[in-house]
């Protein structure tokens, strides 16, 4: 069982025999295991490399005198510890590599803990440095070890070598361009964590070179540990991190400001209530029917809906009591007797909700409503889901559709702008965009501030016409004012 406090995963001998065949062949003359457990990346090196020097670091004496069996190890916590000064090497200098995998912990699950086994973070600038990053003191451990190793081993050639989740690899990049840190290059391999050390996470073999050459903050990324070649390359570009250079390289004349306003799906928070399932009518989801005022019922999809393009037929419906947040649902009472009584009847699953965004508002409010949500025509796209996919969404039976809060839309008036936002979101510029910008392996790779960075007038003018009207028209066969909609998009300034 792995020890919270110490974040602690031993990696498998097979597993650390596969990554380390990874690695360039040099004639390591230093190889440091910085929280090396039992040893396990000191003894993988060893069988190849038993001239190297081999040296851990470990806070737990049990580890450390387990790993004892192949190489010098230091008990002792490596925030007490200056790596390039405190560690006294018996080989002369030459290629040095660190290799490890460092505690899997971020700073505030230890603080849940109650644990010491961290950095005195209001002393260090690093740590300052990482909230900086961050935005947020819940960084990651390895995060700090990664740039605690990569500054106190700045002033010499080093290829520091370690398993990480992948979001803190990037961090890393992020923070080594911020600091001009010597890096010359890099690789991530995408390791599966679930099979290997039965975690949830998206994990990486991430492995920097430090040297005097030309600094390079992009990493050459592998799907796999044993991939020959790399599919893609991310790094930091003007600054920023990018999910895929190339794509980048060809796409960047798109990235700017939309001409129009991204919203996001409604938030209610009670979907017991205000979500009804499509059977012969509205009903719960116990299966009694409800019956309310029809001006209040709208056709639901959810971001998964969008997705899988089932958006066919209407399956749920969402009750909408508000057309902006603000309104004082108390009006239903007059406006809509029957809304007025369901929601009465059905208060407590309202009134319970927790977020404090509900206090001190209209009692049955909801969040992501306005003008917007009534029109008729919307592009949509999940937040949620790996692939973009655009969707283009007219009314039902004359009723504009609704989205959950985990879908992003665009809205529309008239079916030819919105069909020809769809053809400009679908080109292979905006593809291009989406997939230098939008990192897979977050939980919502897709947000608002993303979709916002896609600057549709500059597609429009970039974007052969033809091709537009075509994919225009392939959404909604309304060729008499497509050409008017283009330049539309062209136009605005
Ligand atoms: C993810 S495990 C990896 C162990 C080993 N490197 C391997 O790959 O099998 C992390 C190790 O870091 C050790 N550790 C945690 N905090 C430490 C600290 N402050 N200083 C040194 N070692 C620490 C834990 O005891 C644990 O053995």
């Amino acid at each position: 069982m792995p020890n919270n406090e110490f974040g602690d995963f031993q990696t498998p001998i097979e597993l650390a025999r596969a990554l380390v065949s990874t690695l360039p062949r040099r004639q390591w003359t230093r190889v440091l295991e910085p929280t090396c457990g039992v040893g396990n990346f000191m003894s993988v090196i060893g069988e190849h490399h038993s001239d190297a020097e081999r040296v851990g670091i470990e806070v737990q004496p049990e580890y450390a005198a387990a790993a004892s069996t192949f190489g010098r190890v230091i008990t002792a916590s490596i925030f007490d510890f200056d790596l390039a000064r405190d560690i006294e090497w018996t080989s002369a200098p030459g290629p040095t590599l660190v290799v490890g995998n460092p505690p899997w912990v971020t700073n505030s699950q230890l603080s849940v803990l109650d644990s010491a086994n961290r950095p005195a973070r209001v002393n260090t600038a690093n740590a300052r440095g990482i909230d900086a990053i961050t935005g947020s003191s819940n960084f990651d451990i390895a995060e700090y070890i990664w740039i605690k190793l990569l500054t106190e081993f700045a002033d010499r050639p080093t290829t520091i070598a370690m398993i990480c989740k992948t979001q803190v690899a990037r961090n890393v990049l992020l923070h080594s361009a911020r600091r001009n840190l010597p890096v010359t290059g890099s690789s991530l391999r995408s390791i599966d964590a679930k099979k290997w050390f039965d975690a949830g996470v998206d994990a990486c073999w991430f492995v920097v070179e430090l040297g005097p050459g030309m600094p390079d903050y992009t990493a050459q990324t592998y799907p796999t540990i044993e991939s020959p070649h790399p599919t893609t390359r991310i790094g930091v570009v003007d600054g920023q991190l990018v999910a895929d250079i190339d794509a980048y390289e060809r796409s960047k004349q798109f990235d700017g400001v939309s001409p129009l306003m991204w919203r996001q799906g409604i938030k209610h928070d009670a979907s017991s209530v205000m979500e009804l399932a499509e059977n012969g009518g509205p009903r719960t989801k116990l299966g009694n029917a409800v019956d309310v005022e029809q001006d209040f019922l709208f056709p639901l999809f959810k971001c998964t809906d969008v997705y899988r393009d089932k958006l066919n037929d209407v399956s749920r419906w969402m009750i909408v009591p508000q057309s902006h947040t603000g309104d004082d649902t108390a009006q239903l009472a007059n406006s809509a007797p029957k809304l007025w009584k369901y929601l009465n009847d059905n208060a407590a699953a309202l009134d319970s909700r927790k977020s404090s965004i509900y206090r001190n508002r209209a009692r049955f409010c909801i969040f992501g409503v306005g003008p917007y949500t009534f029109s008729p025509y919307k592009i949509a796209i999940s937040g949620f889901h790996k692939i973009p996919r655009f969707r283009m969404v007219g009314p039902y039976d004359g009723k504009p559709a609704v989205f959950d809060d985990a879908t992003y839309l665009l809205p529309f008036e008239d079916p030819a702008t919105c069909a020809v936002a769809y053809a400009l979101l679908t080109s292979e510029e905006a593809n291009d965009l989406v997939a230098a910008l939008a990192f897979w392996d977050s939980k919502r790779p897709v947000t608002k501030k993303l979709l916002q960075r896609i600057d549709l007038r500059a597609i429009a003018r970039e974007t052969d016409r033809e091709s537009v009207r075509h994919r225009a028209l392939s959404a909604h066969p309304i060729a008499d004012s497509i050409d008017q909609a283009i330049d539309f998009f062209r136009d605005r300034t």
